[in-house]
């Protein structure tokens, strides 16, 4: 019989952040996130910087989530830490402290598949304890991914569509860059585009068929159109930086939405949450919530802290699998592509 209280130490350090937690059961007791700045000087993650700042990181912010979840560590019954998809050096520091921190406590490993995370972050406790049920659609959107997976249970998740080239996080950050701003650009976009008018410019929306997902058109001709207009007026960005923001937003947003809206109606299913870093855009979260009146979908959106990358959604997919018993052993390797979900 399982005890009724299972302490998990989640890792997570997939790409700029790092990040550790401490969960009892679904509740994030603790969760600490270093973000690394200096890859803002560069205009996007700098794979050898990333690993280094890991490694200065990862000692101190582990420290401060078990100090901040009130436990020691003898408490934890198991360590769970992202084993990828993300940047290799990254996740080999989080991959090799599991495994060390395994060996000195006597406490098992638990390999976490990040993209599932962020989905399972849906069932982090929070305040009107409000979790999907399955099956439900989960849009996944970050950094490095575009999908609609269809999730049956804690561990059957089925990808009905991709990115066929850049994720929407991308999107987002490569056009801040056109238009100079710093990197991560996707916050500021949705920051600039409160009060920008999101009709004042169209851009064009990519011909993809099934539930596939595309963005490299979007970005190339918002280069072009930026490069066009600066020629005439180099001011260009500076007096439209809000319109801009809002059009370009509206128009990844109903790129999204409107694959999201065709993988509902083709599997019936009207449970629909979203996940990773781009979830936490505003204009995204207010069109999906309009959707619950308007197409009376179940609409799931985590909390801030969630959606971008952080260690409590590690935890607590791991006390899933340790539920499940899907322990690893020590011949566990990070790995930068998972294939398999
Ligand atoms: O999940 P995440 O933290 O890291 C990855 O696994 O990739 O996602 C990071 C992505 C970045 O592209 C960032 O620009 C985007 O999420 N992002 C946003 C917002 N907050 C983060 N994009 C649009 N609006 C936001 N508010
Ligand atoms: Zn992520």
């Amino acid at each position: 019989m399982a005890h009724s209280e299972i302490y998990i130490l989640g890792i997570e350090s997939s790409c700029d952040d790092t990040s550790a937690a401490v969960s009892c059961n679904t509740q994030v007791l603790s969760n600490v996130i270093s973000t690394q700045k200096i890859h803002e000087l560069y205009g996007g993650v700098v794979p050898e910087l990333a690993s280094r700042a890991h490694m200065q990181n990862i000692i101190p912010v582990v420290h401060e989530a078990i100090t901040k979840a009130g436990i020691s560590l003898d408490k934890i019954d198991a360590i769970a830490f992202t084993r990828g998809p993300g940047l290799l050096g990254s996740l080999l520091v989080g991959t090799s402290f599991a495994k060390a921190l395994s060996l000195a406590l006597e406490k098992p490993i638990i390999d976490v598949h990040h993209m599932k995370a962020h989905i399972l972050a849906h069932f982090i406790d929070n305040e009107d304890n409000n979790k999907p049920s399955f099956p439900f659609l989960c849009l996944t959107v970050s950094g490095g991914h575009t999908q609609i997976v269809k999730v049956t249970s804690f561990y059957d998740f089925e990808i009905l569509g991709s990115t066929i080239d850049d994720a929407a996080g991308e999107a987002f950050d490569k056009c801040a860059k056109i238009m100079g701003l710093p990197y991560p650009g996707g916050p500021l976009i949705d920051k600039y585009a409160q009060i920008g008018d999101d009709k004042r410019f169209q851009f064009n929306k990519p011909q993809v068929v099934g539930f596939d997902f595309s963005f490299s058109g979007l970005k190339t001709s918002f280069l072009y159109f930026i490069d066009k207009e600066k020629k005439k007026n180099p001011q260009f960005i500076d007096e439209n930086l809000h319109d801009l923001c809002a059009s370009l937003q509206k128009t990844i947003i109903e790129i999204l939405i409107q694959k999201l809206e065709l993988a509902s109606e083709k599997t019936g299913i009207k449970t629909v949450a979203i996940a990773g870093g781009v979830s936490a855009n505003s204009g995204l979260r207010n069109r999906l919530k309009s959707y619950e009146q308007d197409k009376e979908w179940k609409v799931f959106i985590p909390e801030f802290q969630f959606c971008t990358d952080n260690a409590g959604m590690i935890a607590v997919t791991g006390y899933f699998n340790y539920l499940d018993n899907r322990f690893v052993d020590q011949s566990v390797q990070a790995s930068a592509r998972i294939s398999e979900w």
